[in-house]
């Protein structure tokens, strides 16, 4: 089959691997037919993770079921199915509290709790960014969409169940998000926006998104949020004119440990430091950008051991809270479905650009540099576009 495989930093490439097949009686085959580029791809692509090369890449995955293993009871032949970035066992402890992103059986390593596709560090899975993808305990982790599914239209829509669309809306609930709210996102990129968007479903009184491109600027704007320019004043002074001098009653972070300012110059706290000051006294926070434990190619010695200079003294005075980690996308993504059957969320409005699988190398390049207009990349295996 073709995949994308990862070379090394800036490097990805369409190549001839071996068929993904099933290999346990729980698996799954599923024909990928849309699989999308993620932020989270660009810290391996950046050359930011230990991700080896050679690997398959992709993680938010949709596509149809063609074969299933013995032990497979609910999943179909012919179903159109969206898998969530986790490949999560089902039984163990923290599957069942429902800590899926933290599954304790499905990463081989012992001291690894949780998994995913095509990840550095995240199990041995390779990546939907293929025409074949295997998932382990298929009944667990397939979500079997509706018959309007089958519409590549749609999947525009439906595919974002795979991850930002669930990890957008974990922000709010890290958040603590209610009716009424102010919040103050930062990063407007896929997960950011997504957040946006379900701050908004949740009812918030006023949506506010920091970023520095214009183009990721306006779709926030587009779905009712402010778009706060920080690369033209202190984002925080902006948020905190918009709030009474208060501050909001929410902050979502979703940038990650390569947050920089606008003139390109990373500082790993600079949206967590931000975030604290934007985000009025007792106010709750959601972390769902990324941090990782080592950043072996960060650009100072603390960043390289993961260490994050993080204001604690002043969060803790303004005695906020905060909720962090990937997302358990099996918490939300049957009944954020549910809104998308219903044309409540059409998280399709991110999206700039629909490719087939050859045209990878290119899409990740765009993406990565976030030239104007690539906002959200889609490919599609199956060459349907
Ligand atoms: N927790 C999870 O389960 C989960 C899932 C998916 C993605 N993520 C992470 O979420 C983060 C965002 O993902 P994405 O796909 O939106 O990525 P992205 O890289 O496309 O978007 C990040 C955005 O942040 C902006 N940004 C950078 N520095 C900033 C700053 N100081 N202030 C404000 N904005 C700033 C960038 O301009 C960019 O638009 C990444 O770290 C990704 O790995 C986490
Ligand atoms: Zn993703
Ligand atoms: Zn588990």
């Amino acid at each position: 089959m073709k995949a994308v495989v990862y070379d090394g930093p800036k490097s990805v490439s369409v190549k001839e691997v071996p068929d993904a097949r099933i290999e346990r009686p729980t698996d799954a085959l599923v024909r990928i037919t849309t699989t999308n580029i993620c932020g989270s791809d660009l810290h391996m692509y950046d050359g930011r993770t230990d991700m080896q090369p050679g690997r398959v890449l992709g993680h938010e995955n949709l596509g149809e079921v063609i074969e299933v293993g013995d032990g497979v009871d609910l999943v179909k032949v012919g179903d159109i199915v969206c898998l969530p970035f986790n490949v999560a066992c089902g039984f163990c402890e923290n599957c069942n509290k429902g800590l899926t992103a933290f599954c304790l059986v499905a990463n081989p390593a012992p001291e690894i709790a949780g998994a995913a596709y095509g990840y550095a560090d995240m199990g041995p899975y390779n990546g939907g960014q293929a025409e074949l993808l295997r998932v382990p305990w298929a009944d667990f982790n397939c979500l079997v969409l509706p018959p309007d599914a089958r519409d590549l239209q749609r999947q525009r829509d439906y595919v974002m169940l795979a991850d930002i669309f669930p990890t957008g809306w974990h922000a709010t609930q890290l958040a603590c998000v209610q009716p009424g709210d102010s919040v103050a996102i930062y990063g407007a990129g896929p997960v950011g926006l997504m957040a946006a968007l379900s701050a908004t479903i949740k009812g918030a009184g006023k949506v506010m998104v920091v970023d520095r491109h214009p183009d990721r600027l306006r779709l926030a704007e587009q779905i009712g949020a402010i778009p706060i320019d920080d690369s033209k004043g202190s984002p925080v002074d902006q948020i905190k004119q918009l709030t009474g001098g208060m501050g909001a009653d929410r902050g979502c972070e979703c940038v990650g440990y390569q947050a920089h300012d606008p003139q390109g110059q990373e500082h790993s706290g600079l949206t967590l430091n931000n975030l604290v000051q934007s985000v009025k006294f007792g106010g709750t926070l959601g972390v769902v950008g990324v941090f990782t434990p080592q950043d072996p190619g960060g650009p100072d010695p603390l960043q390289k051991q993961g260490k994050v200079p993080f204001d604690y003294g002043m969060f803790w005075f303004k005695g906020q809270t905060m909720g962090t980690g990937q997302c358990n996308v099996k918490n939300y993504n049957r009944q954020l479905m549910n809104l998308i059957a219903a044309g409540k969320a059409k998280p399709s409005f991110i999206v700039s650009h629909e490719l087939q699988l050859d045209e990878a190398p290119q899409g990740y390049e765009n993406f990565d540099r976030r030239v104007e207009g690539w906002t959200k990349v889609l490919l599609h295996p199956d060459g349907r576009r």
